[in-house]
């Protein structure tokens, strides 16, 4: 997975800016597979699982959510540890993957 992150941010870097947009999505896309899944699945959590499913919801609901997920103004054991490594752009970048997703 390191690798793949890794090439990723390769890409990123090599990127013309009208390309940043799905070079984001895959990023959101590799952080949604290797962490958020396991809990808030890709489209649909598991179905005996406290878990809201993320896809397809609207992007700055995400976002803002994370964003107070982080900073702990919304309060969840898990979520507020989840969060706390993002940064602005892996928000970013996965709220726009999930939101972009048919659920
Ligand atoms: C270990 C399980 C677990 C993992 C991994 C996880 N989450 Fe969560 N997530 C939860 C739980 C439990 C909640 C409900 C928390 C609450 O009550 O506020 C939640 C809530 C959320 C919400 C709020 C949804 C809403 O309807 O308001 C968002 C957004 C979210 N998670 C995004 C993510 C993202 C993005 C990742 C990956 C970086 C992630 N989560 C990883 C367990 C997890």
């Amino acid at each position: 997975m390191k690798v793949i992150a890794f090439s990723a941010l390769l890409i990123l870097n090599l990127m013309p800016v009208q390309m940043v947009n799905a070079a984001s999505i895959y990023a959101g896309q590799a952080k949604a597979a290797t962490v958020c899944s396991q809990c808030h699945g890709i489209k649909t959590p598991s179905a005996d699982a406290p878990f809201p499913s993320l896809a397809g919801r609207d992007a700055e609901y995400l976002k803002t959510a994370l964003k107070q997920y982080r900073d702990k103004t919304r309060k969840s054991e898990i979520m507020n540890a989840m969060a706390g490594s993002l940064s602005d752009d892996d928000i970013s970048n996965v709220a726009t993957y999930y939101a972009r997703l048919k659920p």
